[in-house]
């Protein structure tokens, strides 16, 4: 099923509150270039790239200065990326964050400068939700569901057939790895036949995603029938190891991932990967877009989610040529 992807704003709160009044921030001289910090998470993956291509092309686009950063998926890299842009005294700091928590303290240092503060891709745990002032970026507890109804719907067509599933978890402590697995694990709750019978760390990255599935394959004691991978390069490490232990990838094994990267879209092609749940990187546009709307005071929504699709391997050829990332 292709969806038609448009950001929509959250039903949520509007922010009403202006910058002024929840920053006390001085608005930016008309005419003078806006200034961003941005603080990205690294480049562990395909979606990655494609995220930071996003917002560099649109800050050039929207003749924004972009001070960028690239934490190398280290929450101490970004904590000091995000001092130095307040020492620099940018217009606005935006940032994806590498875990949840442990960001008080910096936030807080951000609204003593009166620098605003907007989330890209991931959230945050802060005591004061008012430590940002807006934040963009996906479901990922609905991309988890997404992963589980479609496996569900595919354990239907052999009911009473018990399933293992092996999970391999992004980034410890991330959003995407705690909301994917709470989203899909609430799916398959509707069939008790369906058990993860193994979950591990692959870090969001290809690498590791292979490492940790050659665990899952040698430890031999139960046979694994399905894989969830928290994201698309993961599973492409996984696929690599199965077929190095001598299984078809997509038939012995049926996998899913999430971000529908083009990498996931040529293994889909290929009969290696199942289905792909979309997770949509191209937050640039939008982003500079509430950067001036921010920095000019004018109300933002308090939370921007994406709407996106799932991509079954039935409609990978087809899609393929379409994809942007
Ligand atoms: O935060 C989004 C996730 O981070 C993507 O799914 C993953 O590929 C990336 O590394």
């Amino acid at each position: 099923m292709m969806m038609k992807k448009t950001m929509k704003f959250g039903r949520r709160t509007l922010l009403l509150a202006t910058l002024s009044a929840a920053f006390g921030a001085a608005v930016a001289a008309p005419g003078a270039p806006l200034v961003m910090g941005f603080s990205q998470v690294g480049a562990e993956s395909e979606w990655r790239s494609a995220n930071t291509a996003s917002i560099k092309a649109a800050a050039k686009e929207a003749g924004i200065t972009l001070k960028f950063a690239d934490a190398q998926q280290k929450q101490e890299n970004q904590v000091k990326a995000i001092r130095s842009f307040i020492a620099q005294k940018v217009d606005v700091i935006a940032f994806s964050p590498v875990v949840e928590s442990g960001w008080d303290t910096v936030l807080k240092e951000a609204r003593a400068a009166k620098i605003p503060v907007i989330l890209t891709d991931r959230a945050v745990n802060v005591s004061d939700p008012s430590l940002y002032v807006t934040f963009i970026g996906s479901d990922f507890v609905e991309e988890g569901r997404k992963a589980g109804r479609w496996l569900l719907e595919r354990a239907a067509k052999n009911p009473g057939v018990a399933l293992n599933i092996v999970e391999l978890q992004g980034t410890v402590g991330s959003a995407p790895a705690i909301d994917r697995k709470k989203g899909f694990e609430e799916a398959i709750k509707a069939n008790p036949k369906l058990q993860i019978i193994r979950s591990q760390s692959g870090e969001f990255t290809r690498a590791k995603g292979k490492e940790v599935m050659e665990a899952f394959l040698k430890a031999k004691d139960k046979k694994i029938d399905v894989l969830f991978a928290h994201n698309d390069d993961m599973a492409i490490g996984a696929i690599q190891a199965i077929e190095e232990a001598g299984l078809k990838p997509g038939k012995d094994i049926t996998i899913i991932s999430i971000d529908a990267v083009k990498g996931a879209f040529q293994a889909m092609v290929a009969g290696k990967l199942n289905v792909t749940v979309e997770c949509n990187p191209l937050l640039g546009p939008q982003l500079m877009q509430l950067a001036r709307d921010v920095v000019a005071g004018k109300p933002v929504e308090r939370r921007v989610t994406v709407i996106e699709g799932v991509f079954p391997a039935e409609v990978a050829a087809k899609e393929l040529p379409n994809r942007k990332y």
